[in-house]
């Protein structure tokens, strides 16, 4: 079923603030499931909002968080978002590292104890917007083996950057530092179809082509996914003194529990480097060269990171709206907080 955005986005903030959550927060939250999902992120859009209300009704989020902001230098603070929903906290704390970034040229701003963020391209693309280059990173449940290892360590701890450009564009690199996200497994599954041997491991850490045969996912491109998964969770979970590796919470262990995760932003101001109006007018050129390049056979053309997702959200809304699946629809529309389906499942459960 086609929505508008405006309809997506209520019936999403409505949910939320059925299950419990403060307005504010619930239309934060709903616009970045929005973004997300208008990208054609499905995976991290309104498909996540049971999941979320069953949390909030729980108390596994905090419903009216007493979010503090600690300054300690002239460039860093940490924000604790004592476990209130991640979006809110992020968006927060991404506003204070612009706002620290423009007076000082460059801000590091950790989050400690919030719960799940989404799409973190989000974070980076605000900084984007206001004319800031920017780079973040986030801890997510264990589920994937270190290269070489046979025991989930890590999670798809994803990393986005993002740049302006002198355009209405901007670069936004977004990504899982796993070869798949764990609902690529679980389609695979319901498809009774066959996984690439790249994807997972199996509980001798050998490479599995079952579905139903995972035990953990695989880092991106071997010990270098590996080396890049386990950074992420040392700037944004070991360096905010949160709990880091094995031991960061699962996100459908125990819904009345906080998940005490980390993120961490860094933002630059480029005027403090080459000069703004250079930076975005190279990266305009940049743009530019890599979209005129002659693709590769098969390829149609080369995209700056990013570009893919805007196309997809402007096509969405040139043929009628965002695509929801039905069932999703009739949750949303319905008069059920949640089902029930997801405290003390199995991070690998259906
Ligand atoms: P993806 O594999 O779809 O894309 C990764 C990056 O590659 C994007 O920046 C995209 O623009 C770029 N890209 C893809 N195809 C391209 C092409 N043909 N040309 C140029 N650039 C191209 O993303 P992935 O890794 O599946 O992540 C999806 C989302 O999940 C992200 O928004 C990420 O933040 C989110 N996520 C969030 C987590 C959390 O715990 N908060 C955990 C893991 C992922």
């Amino acid at each position: 079923m086609k929505l508008s955005r405006d309809e997506l986005k209520g019936l999403m903030k409505n949910k939320m603030m059925q299950a419990g959550l403060k307005e504010e927060h619930a239309e934060q939250t709903a616009e970045i499931l929005t973004w997300s999902h208008e990208r054609g992120y499905a995976s991290h859009g309104a498909v996540r909002v049971e999941y979320y209300s069953e949390r909030i009704a729980k108390g596994g989020i905090t419903n009216d968080p007493n979010i503090t902001w600690k300054q300690t230098g002239p460039c860093s603070g940490i924000m604790d978002g004592d476990n209130g929903i991640g979006y809110w906290v992020a968006t927060k704390a991404t506003e204070k590292a612009i706002e620290i970034a423009k007076e000082n040229g460059v801000a590091i701003v950790g989050m400690a104890n919030i719960s799940h963020t989404g799409s973190i391209g989000y974070y980076t693309e605000m900084c984007a917007k206001a004319g800031l280059a920017a780079i973040t990173f986030c801890q997510s449940d264990p589920m994937a083996v270190p290269y070489g290892g046979t025991e989930p360590y890590y999670g798809t701890n994803p990393i986005s950057f993002a740049a302006p450009t002198a355009d209405e564009r901007n670069v936004v690199f977004d990504m899982a530092t796993t070869v798949q996200a764990w609902g690529k497994i679980l389609d695979k599954r319901s498809q009774g179809a066959e996984i690439p041997a790249d994807w997972a491991v199996d509980e001798n850490g050998e490479p599995v082509t079952d579905p139903h045969k995972v035990n953990a996912l695989t880092p991106i491109a071997g010990a270098k996914g590996y080396g890049l998964m386990m950074m992420v969770d040392v700037f944004s979970g070991v360096l905010l003194g949160v709990p880091f590796g094995k031991h960061v919470s699962s996100m459908y262990h125990d819904c009345s529990k906080g998940r005490e995760l980390g993120q961490m932003i860094i933002v630059m101001d480029p005027e403090r480097f080459c000069g703004a109006e250079q930076f975005k007018k190279s990266m305009s050129q940049t743009c530019d060269e890599l979209g005129e390049m002659k693709a590769a056979p098969g390829y149609g053309k080369v995209y700056y990171p990013g570009e893919r997702a805007v196309m997809r959200r402007d096509k969405a809304y040139a043929s009628g709206g965002i695509e929801v699946v039905d069932e999703l629809v009739e949750y949303l529309k319905g008069d059920a907080v949640h089902f029930n389906r997801y405290d003390h499942k199995n991070r690998f459960a259906d």
